[in-house]
């Protein structure tokens, strides 16, 4: 695999030019003028826009909250409505209801249209098309109280409820207490459920599964990946390993899916107990970037001794410095899993490195038509 290089443009002619260029862009006078001059203005009030998006971004965010919250994408769902009637049905005053909707329409979430009534603008029609979304923001909740002082958190100064809501990660690498009790794990194997269909489909067509006969999905959750798995791919033997009050979600939603017979599932802790034998592909959806590196390379381990000669191994999710998803990966992620205390988004080269070092050969990253929610990275067992 061609490693992934960061650009190396910090010497040299380049490095020189953009030291200049950074210094001018921070000078008040300089930013004037680029503004107003017709060469250089449209790019100036782009990044203006740009800057003042991330600065914002919070209060964006929070109309998307309020949105959801008082479903008013539903309430748009069958055509457009006044303000009066979304106010009564929200429970918000009528000047209230304008305002979010105001807002909203701003944001590209709803449209004002001439009439003084409001519809479903692309945006928001694409949140009611994908449930993930408003399980996140529901979510973020947590994640947005842990971010409110992000210098403390950086410092460690204090820890948030996040680590709290994934008890796995609140325990440091050899202390099993709470992975060995399972903590309250109900909450988040939802949240992973509610939000794996997009990521299924999509790891699903980046790997086809071609000739493979034994599927290990570990981390498998509630067992979502294994189901897709076991519908869209027939022939393959499925087992999906998770620890134990996982599983049993896991074995409960596959009963009621009726692929109880078609996927096999294991309650255990990948980080001590031997993964179940026998399979020529594993997959580790949305699990690794939990782990820091001593902990993935336990898995890695594990997951190599598991596999069959020429087995292959899968690791599909969101990752650091993919181009055209680098906020995702690096900005959203990089701080999730940092208020999370464990973990962090790895670049593709970074785990290719890991798995070179855990014996794995050959490692590839292959495409995923969605890479701001997941991409791939493949290996194989000699
Ligand atoms: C972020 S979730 C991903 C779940 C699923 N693969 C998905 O994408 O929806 C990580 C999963 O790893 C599991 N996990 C964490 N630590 C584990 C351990 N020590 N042994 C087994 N499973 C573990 C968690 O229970 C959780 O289901």
């Amino acid at each position: 695999m061609a490693r992934l290089k960061l650009p190396s443009q910090d010497t040299g002619l380049w490095a020189r030019i953009r030291s200049r260029l950074d210094r001018a862009l921070a000078d008040p006078a300089f930013q004037q003028w680029a503004a107003r001059s017709p060469l250089t203005g449209w790019f100036a009030r782009r990044k203006a826009r740009a800057l003042f998006d991330i600065a914002a971004g919070f209060v964006y965010s929070q109309v998307l909250a309020a949105c959801i919250k008082l479903q008013v994408f539903e309430l748009l769902r069958e055509g457009s409505r006044d303000v009066d009637s979304i106010a009564a049905e929200t429970g918000l005053e009528p000047a209230a209801a304008l305002r979010l909707l105001k807002a909203a329409s701003a944001l590209g979430l709803v449209k004002a249209l001439a009439s003084g009534r409001f519809a479903l603008d692309d945006l928001g029609a694409a949140t009611l098309g994908n449930p993930e979304v408003a399980a996140f923001v529901a979510h973020h909740d947590i994640l947005y109280g842990d971010l409110a002082d992000p210098v403390a958190l950086l410092r460690g100064e204090r820890q948030g409820q996040l680590a709290q809501f994934w008890p796995y990660a609140a325990n440091r690498p050899g202390d099993d207490g709470g992975v060995g009790s399972n903590g309250d794990t109900a909450a988040y194997s939802a949240l992973m459920s509610q939000t794996q269909a997009l990521v299924a489909d999509a790891v699903l067509e980046a790997y086809p599964f071609g000739g493979r006969k034994r599927l290990l999905d570990v981390g498998g959750g509630e067992g979502d990946f294994a189901a897709t798995a076991a519908q869209k791919f027939p022939g393959l033997r499925i087992t999906s390993f998770d620890l134990p009050s996982v599983a049993e979600r896991a074995q409960a939603k596959l009963e009621t899916l009726g692929l109880a017979r078609r996927v096999a599932v294991v309650g255990g802790d990948m980080l001590h107990d031997p993964l179940p034998g026998g399979c020529d592909v594993v997959t580790l959806v949305r699990v690794l970037h939990d782990h820091d590196d001593d902990s993935a390379l336990t898995i890695l381990k594990a997951v190599h001794d598991a596999l069959t000669p020429n087995g292959e191994i899968v690791v599909a999710e969101p990752m650091s410095g993919i181009r055209g998803a680098e906020p995702m990966g690096d900005a959203y992620f990089g701080f999730y899993l940092f208020a999370m205390g464990r973990g962090r988004p790895r670049t593709p080269g970074e785990i290719a490195d890991l798995l070179l070092k855990t014996g794995f050969v050959r490692p590839l990253r292959l495409r995923t038509p969605n890479p701001l929610t997941v991409s791939v990275v493949t290996a194989f067992r000699v």
